[in-house]
């Protein structure tokens, strides 16, 4: 067991169990880059402000890089009684070069160590996770423009409602994802600030320069208060937060495959590559990959829940509750960046059955607002031609019947406006090349939705 850092005024040292149970080594290890990041950018400065000499901070910095490559190399021994990667990294920085070592801790703490870290992580991370929303989101859009003549079901209450184009349905995926990439983008703003040199929660009386080691690490702006520096979580609740809606919104379209997909619909099959089978059902292929995608979001939103109850009541600064905030935020960015990289492989895979969906679309009474709009349009007013479209839907139900099979006569028995270009009126893909308001899901309105989204990839 090596030697505490905070050895010296202690008699005793904890058992290995209570050593384990302080530990966030064995997460925080993530960190390692991240880590050494911050201590170069601490010690470069150190020595402009002449706090170390510059061959002192040389010395340090080149063996910081080695260490760094060691650990990647797994040839340092993580150790658990040094509680985390700050103490294990000093540690063996202190082993490799002697009392030098120890002069890198100056002027800061562990407390604005770790904040400096997880900035740095949270800020590489929520920039990649922008960049596989956009790769999605470009993946929607090629499966968009090949069926914008698709027509299928527009449902309400998850019953059949209008026809719409699939392009149109896709697309609104496409613009759930682009406000949380503008969400993302926007906390970027607060996670792009240094508490680097606030130390343990009060500043320091070296005379360091924290707007250097903001520069060094790229950081856009500076905590103003240095209990702000070290307490502040509000970054992680955001990106949690982030994350999780993120999440409902993939959740809410695997939903959708997961439907399509099934015998009932049979809208689309997905490909073997991202299916499974049963082990007593031989002819089963499920939907797991986006089964996995919906459950997912159980563990996203827990981990939201938990980093809020954490933070609840803490009062300043800095407190070990706090160490409480790694875990959930490494899973939930490792949940979120797998469930778009499957789904974009599912999705892209997928074939889309649009026989299947022609068919499907004439099954059904979703031409029945066309009706009414026919009647509209020779003059009846809606409210009226509502009351008629309903009676003869009813009189189609008990005759087994949809409107495009109902005779000319008995529409005419309710309604003589009705003519014989009735029948051209009430086919689906007429319904929706007539939506041409903006925004609507008409061919030309869609193509014009797409050209847009396209701007914003
Ligand atoms: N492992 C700790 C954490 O993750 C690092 C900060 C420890 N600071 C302290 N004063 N004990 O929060």
């Amino acid at each position: 067991m090596s030697k505490k850092a905070w050895g010296g005024r202690f008699e005793e040292k904890p058992e290995d169990w209570v050593d384990a149970f302080n530990a966030s080594i064995h997460f925080d290890k993530n960190l390692v880059d991240e880590d050494i990041q911050g201590s170069i950018a601490h010690a470069t400065m150190l020595a402009n402000q002449g706090i170390l000499t510059q061959d002192e901070a040389s010395t340090i910095i080149a063996e910081l890089k080695v260490i760094q490559q060691d650990i990647h190399d797994n040839k340092v021994p993580l150790q658990e009684s040094l509680e985390d990667i700050h103490l294990n990294i000093e540690h063996e920085l202190i082993q490799r070069i002697g009392a030098v070592g120890g002069k890198l801790h100056t002027g800061r703490s562990r407390n604005d160590q770790v904040a400096t870290d997880m900035h740095l992580y949270t800020k590489k991370e929520v920039q990649n996770i922008i960049e596989s929303i956009a790769a999605f989101q470009q993946t929607i859009v090629n499966l968009a423009e090949q069926h914008v003549d698709t027509i299928m079901p527009g449902y309400t209450h998850l019953q059949r409602a209008q026809p719409i184009s699939f392009a149109h349905h896709v697309m609104t995926y496409f613009w759930m994802l682009e406000r949380d990439k503008s969400r993302f983008t926007d906390a970027l703003k607060r996670i792009d600030l240094s508490p680097l040199g606030a130390a343990a929660l009060s500043g320091t009386t070296y005379p360091i320069d924290r707007h250097e080691t903001q520069q060094l690490l790229g950081f856009g702006g500076i905590y103003e208060n240095s209990l702000d520096a070290v307490s502040d979580r509000d970054y992680i609740v955001e990106t949690l937060h982030n994350i999780s809606l993120t999440m409902v919104h993939l959740s809410r379209f695997a939903e959708e495959i997961i439907f399509w997909s099934s015998e009932e619909a049979k809208f689309v099959t997905l490909s073997d590559a991202f299916s499974t089978g049963s082990s007593i059902m031989p002819q089963k292929k499920n939907p797991d990959m986006a089964e996995l995608i919906r459950g997912k979001v159980g563990r996203t939103t827990g981990h939201l829940m938990s980093m809020l109850m954490t933070l609840k009541g803490l009062p300043l600064a800095y407190n070990k509750d706090m160490q409480e905030d790694k875990e959930g935020l490494f899973d939930a960015v490792h949940t979120l960046k797998g469930s778009l990289k499957i789904f974009e492989g599912m999705l892209a895979s997928m074939t889309v059955n649009t026989d299947r969906l022609a068919t499907t679309v004439r099954q059904d009474f979703s031409n029945a607002t066309e009706l009414a709009d026919y009647l509209v349009m020779k003059g009846i007013p809606f409210r009226d031609a509502h009351e008629i479209v309903g009676k003869l839907v009813l009189w189609s139900i008990q005759h087994d019947m949809y409107l495009l099979d109902v005779p000319l006569d008995v529409y005419q028995a309710q309604a003589p406006e009705i003519e014989e270009d009735i029948y051209t009126y009430l086919q689906p893909d007429e319904a929706v090349k007539r939506r041409k308001s903006y925004g609507a899901t008409g061919q030309d309105a869609v193509k014009h939705q797409i050209d847009v989204a396209k701007q914003y990839l």
